[in-house]
């Protein structure tokens, strides 16, 4: 299954994003620091498509935070 990393994945058009691409077939990850949006609208996310979506809290202007989580998860 392909994996693809949504920034701002609980925000609003990456949340819609997130349900389409595991619609769709893909495992998703997310990028977002929520300092636009609610970590709970994951919960959200896995009512609508029984999957359990991963959010990374990260800056994403930070380099290295950023950096870090592609160490951890190959995307
Ligand atoms: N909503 C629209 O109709 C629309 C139209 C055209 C363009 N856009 C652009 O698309 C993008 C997303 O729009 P949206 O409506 O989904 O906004 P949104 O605020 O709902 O979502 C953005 C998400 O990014 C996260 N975020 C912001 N800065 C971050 C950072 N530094 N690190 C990690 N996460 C961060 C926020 O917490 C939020 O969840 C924006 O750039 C917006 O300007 C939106």
């Amino acid at each position: 299954m392909a994996k693809i990393l949504v920034t701002g994945g609980c925000g609003y058009i990456g949340s819609h994003t997130v349900v389409d691409l595991i619609q769709n077939g893909y495992e998703v990850i997310s990028i977002d620091n929520n300092s636009r949006s609610n970590p709970e609208v994951l919960k959200g996310i896995e009512t609508i498509t029984g999957k359990a979506v991963k959010n990374y809290k990260v800056d994403l202007c930070s380099y290295d935070d950023t950096y870090a989580v592609f160490r951890r998860i190959p995307i």
